[in-house]
C-alpha cells in the first residue's frame, strides 16, 4: 500500500515552488470546454484531478495535448457528446461544471452526479436555482443530472448562501445567453476572478468578479486564447503552515501574497513573521507557538480548505483555541487521526473544535481521509516526535503536487509516493 513516511522534527528552510492553483484549473479547463476553438492553459498543477478532469473533457470529444508538464493545449471545436458519464466524473466536485459549461454552449447537458471529499450533504440547489433562472430545464434522477434550455437568457440571481461551485457554474452558463446576468451573494475567491480573466481573454464581458455582485453580459461564441492560471492559495498556505509548525526560514515563490493575508495573519498572530517579497513570500518561526481562534468562512474570510492545517498547528501550541467550520457541516472527521498522535480536542456540533494544546504531539500510523485532512497529517507527522506513516495518500494527491519531493527539498525528512507533473511531450489523453 502506498503511504508517506514522515520523521518529525526537522526545521524547514529554502526556497519552494507552487504549483498553479487546483480549484481555478478544475474551472478553467471545463470553461475552456466552451471554447469551440484552442485553448492553452499554462501554470497547470500536476495533480490527480486534473487528470481526471482530462479523462472527462476527453471523453466528450476534447482533444487533450500536454505540452509541457505545466501546460496543456485543448482542441474544443470537435465536441461530440453532451453526456459526461465516464467514471471520473464521480471521484471529483468539480466534474459538474460540465453542467454550466455544455448548457452555455450546446444548450444541453447530461452529467453524472459529481464525487468530491465528504463534508457531510453537500447540495447543488443554488446550482439549478441559477441555471433555472436563465431559463434552463434541470432534472435529477438515476444519478444524472440533465439541464436543457432552447435559449439562455440572462437574469438577477440572488443566491441564498455564498457558493463557489453555483457561482461558477452560472458563470460559464451566462457566459453564452442572451442578455445581462446579474449574480449577488457571489463567492469572490481568488479562482473565481481566475476564471472571469479567462473567459474574458476570450470574448467574454464579466465584470465584478471578486466582489460580490459579478455582471455578465452574454455572447454568442468565445476564442481561444492562452491563459496562465493563478498560484495555488492553499498549497501555499499548507507550506506557510508547516514551516510555522516546524519552525525555520522558508521562501515559498510563486504565490499572490495578497490571497495570503487571510491566512498569514493567522500565522503571524500564532507567532510566525512574513515578509511579502512580491511574488513570493517568506516565513519563519523563531518564537513560540501561540494558541489562536479561527473561524473559517468563505474569501476573504479564513479559508475552510485551510481548517484542518490550522488545527493541526494549533494541537502544537500550548493552551486552548477553538476553531470554528464556518462553511462545511461536517469538516472534522479527521481530529480521530490527530487524537491518535496525542491530540485533545473536542467537537460540537460537527462546526466547533476545541483544541487543549499540550504542545507537543507524538507520531502514530494515520489514514488520510480527506484532501486537507490528509495536509494536516503531513504536517502534524513533520512537527510530531518519531515516525509517522500516512496511508490513503491517493487523497493528498489529487489536490497536491510532488508534496513529498517538495517537503523534502525543504529538509524534511519524508518518503512515500508523490506525483510529479508529467514531462511527456505532445501526450495525448484518452479520447471517446
Ligand atoms: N451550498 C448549498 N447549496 C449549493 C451549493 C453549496 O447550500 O447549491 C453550500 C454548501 O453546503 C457549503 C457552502 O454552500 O455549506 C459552500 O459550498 P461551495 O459550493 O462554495 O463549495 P464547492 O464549490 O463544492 C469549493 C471547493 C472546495 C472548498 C469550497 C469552499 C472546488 C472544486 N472545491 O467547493 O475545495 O472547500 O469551495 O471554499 O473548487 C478543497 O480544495 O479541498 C475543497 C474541498
Amino acid at each position: 500500500m502506498e503511504r508517506y513516511e514522515i520523521t518529525g522534527g526537522n526545521r524547514l528552510s529554502g526556497d519552494i515552488v507552487v504549483s498553479g492553483a487546483k480549484n481555478a484549473a478544475v474551472a478553467i479547463i471545463a470553461a475552456a470546454v466552451m471554447v469551440s476553438d484552442v485553448s492553452v492553459i499554462e501554470n497547470i498543477p500536476g495533480i490527480v484531478d486534473v487528470e481526471k478532469l482530462y479523462a472527462i473533457v476527453g471523453s466528450l470529444g476534447v482533444r487533450v495535448r500536454k505540452l509541457t508538464c505545466t501546460s496543456v493545449e485543448l482542441d474544443c471545436r470537435d465536441i461530440r457528446s453532451f453526456f459526461a458519464n465516464c467514471p471520473e466524473m464521480g471521484e471529483l466536485r468539480a466534474s459538474y461544471y460540465m453542467l454550466g459549461a455544455l448548457l452555455g454552449r450546446f444548450g444541453y447537458a447530461k452529467i453524472a452526479m459529481p464525487g468530491g471529499c465528504n463534508f457531510g450533504i453537500r447540495p447543488i440547489d443554488q446550482h439549478v436555482k441559477g441555471l433555472e433562472a436563465l431559463g434552463a430545464k434541470v432534472s435529477i434522477g438515476g444519478g444524472y443530472i440533465t439541464a436543457e434550455a432552447d435559449k439562455l437568457t440572462g437574469a438577477r440571481i440572488s443566491l441564498d448562501v455564498v457558493t463557489v461551485g453555483a457561482t461558477i457554474n452560472i458563470m460559464l452558463a451566462a457566459t453564452m445567453a442572451v442578455g445581462q446576468t446579474i449574480i449577488e451573494n457571489a463567492a469572490q475567491e481568488p479562482h473565481i476572478v481566475d476564471l472571469a480573466n479567462f473567459l474574458n481573454a476570450c470574448g467574454a464581458k464579466i465584470r465584478g468578479a471578486g466582489t460580490n455582485t459579478i455582471r455578465i453580459t452574454g455572447v454568442s461564441q468565445l476564442e481561444g486564447r492562452t491563459y496562465a492560471i493563478i498560484p495555488d492559495q492553499i498549497e501555499a498556505g499548507t507550506y506557510l503552515a508547516a514551516v510555522t509548525g516546524t519552525g525555520g526560514d522558508v521562501v515559498i515563490r510563486n504565490v499572490i501574497p495578497r490571497h495570503l493575508m487571510c491566512i498569514t495573519s493567522k500565522l503571524i498572530e500564532m507567532g510566525a513573521e512574513v515578509e511579502d517579497l512580491g511574488d513570493a513570500v517568506r516565513i519563519k518561526r523563531l518564537e513560540p507557538l501561540r494558541r489562536a481562534n479561527v473561524r473559517t468562512m468563505p474569501y476573504p474570510g479564513f479559508p475552510t480548505d485551510m481548517q484542518p492545517q490550522i488545527t493541526a498547528l494549533l494541537c502544537l501550541a500550548r493552551g486552548t483555541s477553538i476553531v470554528t467550520e464556518g462553511v462545511w457541516d461536517d469538516r472534522f472527521r479527521y481530529v480521530d487521526q490527530l487524537a491518535r498522535m496525542g491530540a485533545h480536542i473536542t467537537v460540537k456540533d460537527g462546526r466547533t473544535a476545541v483544541i487543549e494544546g499540550s504542545g507537543r504531539l507524538e507520531a502514530a500510523p494515520l489514514i488520510a481521509t480527506d484532501l486537507r485532512a490528509g495536509a494536516a497529517m503531513v504536517i502534524a507527522g513533520l512537527c510530531a516526535k518519531g515516525t509517522t506513516y500516512i496511508e490513503e495518500i491517493r487523497f493528498i494527491e489529487r489536490g497536491y503536487e510532488d508534496m513529498v519531493n517538495k517537503l523534502r527539498g525543504l529538509g524534511a525528512d519524508i518518503s512515500g509516493a508523490g506525483v510529479a507533473a508529467e514531462p511527456i511531450i505532445e501526450q495525448y489523453i484518452r479520447i471517446a
